[in-house]
Parts: structure tokens; C-alpha cells; sequence
């Protein structure tokens, strides 16, 4: 996939297994499985104060999959001609991003958990964090 021509079409929702219970539910990921790529990280945001905004860059490299493990929030994706927003609310889905997609992350529901598995490890380079660095990237 040729990185800096991605574009929003290529995220997608994924359902993932739902194994609910009268005694409570259990949902698995799974490399190659469930998604399309290895995990290498994970990390999860919690405590975002009501009417904060979270994300604002893109990456070069990264590819994740952003689950609402609780509660709500909103994920706006934009590859620098369209504009999509994903409403994340339920646990057993999660909302495949490609790499070369700006983010912002909102609308956080009080007590919501943002669960992101990542298919790299942390690295600051594989960030574009300036929006106009990020569409001259995507030309
Ligand atoms: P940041 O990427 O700005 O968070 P968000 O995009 O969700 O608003 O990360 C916040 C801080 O945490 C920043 O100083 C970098 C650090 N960080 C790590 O050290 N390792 C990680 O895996 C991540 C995602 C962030």
C-alpha cells in the first residue's frame, strides 16, 4: 500500500467476535485473524476530560485499530480530501485505520476507555503532527 495515497475508504469497521453471556461478555483479537496486521503495542486512554480532543496526526507507518472498550467517543479520519467520522460505541467493534490518515479523537463519553492496538512500537518519527506538513505529505 502506497502510504501517502491512502485514503479514508481504506478504514473500515471491524466486527469482532462477540461471546455474550448471561455471566458477561468476551470479545478476542487476534493477530492475522480478526485484523490485518501483527500487534506489536497497545495503549488505552481513559480519564479524558469531558470536552477534550484527543489525536490530532497522522502517521507514515502505523497502522491500528481503535476499540471503544467503554463507553463513546467520536473518531474523525481524514486523508486530506474527505472527511469521515466514526461513531465507536460498542466493544466488540473496532475501526481500522491506515497509515497517512489525519485523526481527532472526541465527543469522549464520561468513564470511556480508548483501546488502540498498534503494529509498531512507539516511535516519535512516524508522526506528522503540523496539518499542513500532513497535506504536503499527501500530495
Ligand atoms: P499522543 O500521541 O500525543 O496522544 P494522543 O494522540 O492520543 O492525543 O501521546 C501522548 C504522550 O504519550 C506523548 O508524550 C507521547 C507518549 N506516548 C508514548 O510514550 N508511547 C506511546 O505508545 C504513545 C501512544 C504515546
Amino acid at each position: 500500500m502506497n502510504k501517502d495515497k491512502t485514503t479514508v475508504y481504506d478504514c473500515t469497521m471491524i466486527e469482532l467476535s462477540k461471546n455474550h453471556r448471561e455471566k458477561g461478555n468476551l470479545t478476542v483479537v487476534q493477530n492475522e485473524k480478526e485484523i490485518p496486521f501483527d500487534v506489536k503495542r497497545c495503549y488505552y486512554l481513559y480519564d479524558v476530560p469531558g470536552g477534550e480532543e484527543r489525536g490530532g496526526h497522522s502517521h507514515k507507518q502505523l497502522k491500528q485499530l481503535i476499540i471503544a472498550a467503554s463507553g463513546s467517543f467520536d473518531v474523525r479520519l481524514d486523508d486530506g480530501q474527505v472527511k469521515r467520522t466514526f461513531t465507536l460505541n460498542r466493544p466488540y467493534q473496532g475501526l481500522f485505520v491506515v497509515p497517512g490518515i489525519w485523526r481527532d479523537l472526541d465527543n469522549f463519553s464520561s468513564g470511556s476507555v480508548c483501546l488502540v492496538l498498534a503494529s509498531e512500537v512507539y516511535q516519535k518519527e512516524d508522526y506528522i503532527r503540523n496539518y499542513n506538513e500532513f497535506l504536503e505529505w499527501k500530495k
